[in-house]
């Protein structure tokens, strides 16, 4: 099986990309690199360029004829710089998607996975979700992913492209094997924020300490990144079946809610040393987060997360100790 993963030199998409290939399936790469590093597309079939495209998708379709799916994972994801820009988050992420898709479309591609995001969610008063949870993305960056969900739903009740999205809660980690990981040193989730503090000595700070949780901090559906990729070769292997003849929603994380206090014990816990961190008022745009009813998933796919969140505690803070050597790169801020 082959499948054409585009975003597939980022994070998620370099993840997917390796879980793909140890399964067995052929990645095909289509990244522009405004955020990917070429470094992570070694190895595959890798075609610079943009979503948007069209003679470049063309031509890839034409080199892969057996391109059985796509993976679209390609997008802006930093939430501040969307609230700054966005016009510049609308048209990467939907008009860049709303090309891509009729690009797919007319290559004849009928199988679509869409990384979508739980950002997208109102959660309920117990602060859970779950599929059918009522939507009120919260910042544009999380507009810009339901639009797209929406713009989906209506292309595929329309045309023979069939579209997956899957929804993703937080991604922690990185290749267990530590050939990918987070491109950027230093990630401004808490995880990140943590291992910075821990790496500088500082203080980390718990922003936000009124949240309706079992201890006052925001809480978080924490999975990691090689469970969220071996989610997506089992949505290829299952697509037909999951899909049906349009589209289909799923969320993928764990089911757990781990708060940032419990966060911060879980590394203190791992590093075998007490992380440094006070209480701190909410930052604007700060939301008390939810975590998945996961079942749908779980049934669906017949996927397991394999992996808790000290696991990924762990590998994140091994990918930090190696990235800028991977990398071959010092100069990222
Ligand atoms: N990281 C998260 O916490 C998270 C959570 C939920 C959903 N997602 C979604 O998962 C997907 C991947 O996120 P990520 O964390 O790997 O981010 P990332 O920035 O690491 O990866 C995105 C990749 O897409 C590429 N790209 C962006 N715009 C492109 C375009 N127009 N054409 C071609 N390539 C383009 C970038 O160069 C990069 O390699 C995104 O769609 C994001 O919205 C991420």
């Amino acid at each position: 099986m082959k499948v054409l993963i585009a975003g597939g030199a980022g994070f998620i998409g370099s993840t997917v990309a390796l879980a793909c290939s140890d399964a067995g399936i052929t990645p095909v790469i289509l990244d522009s690199l405004v955020t990917g590093r070429a470094e992570f597309a070694e190895g595959y079939a890798f075609y610079p360029g943009d979503i948007t495209d069209g003679p470049l998708i063309d031509k890839i379709f034409a080199e892969h004829s057996d391109i059985y799916a796509v993976i679209h994972a390609a997008a802006l994801i930093v939430v501040p710089e969307s609230v700054a820009d966005p016009i510049m988050y609308y048209r990467a992420n939907v008009t860049g998607s709303l090309e891509f898709a009729a690009h797919l479309i007319r290559n004849n591609c009928t199988r679509l996975i869409f990384s979508s995001s739980a950002a997208i969610y109102q959660a309920n008063d117990d602060l859970t979700v779950d599929e059918d949870s009522p939507l009120n993305p919260q910042s544009p960056y999380a507009r810009t992913k339901a639009m797209c969900e929406t713009m989906f739903a209506d292309i595929a009740a329309a045309t023979p492209l069939r579209v997956l999205s899957l929804r993703y809660f937080n991604p922690i980690g990185a290749d267990p094997e530590m050939r990918t990981g987070l491109q950027v040193p230093n990630p401004s989730h808490a995880l990140g924020k943590i291992i910075q503090a821990i790496s500088e000595r500082t203080v980390f700070h718990v922003t936000g300490t009124d949240y309706p949780t079992r201890d006052g901090s925001g809480i978080r559906d924490y999975i990691h990144v090689w469970d969220l990729a071996t989610a997506h070769v089992a949505a290829l292997e299952r697509f037909d079946v999951v899909v049906g003849s349009t589209q289909a929603v799923l969320n993928i994380g764990t089911g757990r809610g781990t708060t940032v206090r419990e966060l911060v014990t879980a590394v203190s816990r791992v590093t075998g040393t007490p992380v440094a961190a006070a209480d701190a008022p909410a930052r604007p745009g700060d939301v008390v987060g939810a975590y998945t009813r996961n079942d749908r998933a779980r049934r669906m796919l017949d996927w397991e997360p394999r992996f808790g969140i000290e696991d990924g505690i762990r590998d994140s803070l091994r990918w930090a100790g190696v990235r800028a050597g991977k990398l071959g790169d010092q100069q990222l801020s």
